[in-house]
């Protein structure tokens, strides 16, 4: 992608953002929090796209991705009041049509904009299907890196920060109550992504992300999750139960081992 180009979808992305954030309505805090969420998870992408050794209109391409990825949280927040996609709508489903109906992309190559769809429309599935078209799966591949790696920062501060059950939009209104389910420990045993309708507890949540590091695709971002501790800390936040502190171990070994 061009830099004109990029620049354009910027312009956009910003106007776009600032009438949510203009509309004056409760729960600006949570338009804010994905709009700076977008704009990390560009930059890790583009990051992470510039370790791999991509070109430079690959990394712009990668950048754009990031930003766009979750275009559809602001409509969906603003109707329904929640990021809980199966309380409300499909938000990456949403974003592709936003960006659809805008003529966002109206400017970039059909292939291009075929990977940024498909991209966005595979980003929250709970397990990404090979697509059939080999560069889409790879950006795919990779903005679910970017967007895991962002994720982690934002609930570690939430944690850190003594945020709990009463939180919807980031705690999910789940039970602080120190309890951990077994259909989370069985999912971790076998290093498979943690279905999220099985959370009982915010420990139980805590377990989904560690577990995170499994469907991690590129090892620059897995030296990323390893700098920064993510799953460390997020160990350390577990209540004292042998079960899910082995599971955090295993998760860690991994991490270190496909490094
Ligand atoms: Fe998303």
């Amino acid at each position: 992608m061009k830099m004109e180009e990029k620049e354009k979808i910027w312009d956009w992305f910003r106007i776009y953002v600032q009438t949510f954030r203009a509309a004056g309505y409760g729960g600006l805090e949570h338009i804010i929090l994905k709009e700076e969420h977008c704009l990390r998870v560009s930059e890790e992408i583009s990051g992470l796209a510039g370790e791999l050794g991509l070109d430079e209109e690959e990394i712009i391409l990668a950048e754009i991705i990031g930003l766009l990825h979750d275009v559809g949280r602001f409509e969906q927040y603003s109707r329904y009041g929640t990021f809980v996609d199966a309380r409300s709508v499909d938000h990456a489903s949403l974003g592709s049509r936003i960006i659809r109906n805008n003529g966002i992309l109206d400017g970039v190559g059909s292939g291009e904009r075929k990977i940024i769809h498909r991209a966005i429309l595979n980003h929250s599935a709970l397990e990404l299907e090979p697509d059939e078209d080999e560069r889409s799966f790879f950006f795919s591949r990779l903005l679910r890196d970017a967007d895991k790696l962002d994720i982690w920062k934002i609930m570690i501060e939430f944690y850190q920060a003594g945020g709990g059950s009463e939180d919807e939009a980031v705690g999910l209104n789940l039970p602080d109550n120190g309890r951990v389910s077994d259909e989370v420990l069985d999912d971790l045993h076998d290093h498979r992504s943690v279905d999220a309708s099985n959370l009982r507890s915010q420990d139980d949540f805590k377990l989904l992300q560690i577990g995170w590091v499994y469907d991690i695709n590129f090892a620059p971002a897995m030296s990323r999750v390893l700098r920064r501790g993510y799953l460390q800390k997020l160990r350390s936040m577990l209540p004292d139960d042998r079960e899910a502190l082995e599971a955090a171990d295993a998760a860690i070994s991994h991490a270190r081992n496909s490094c």
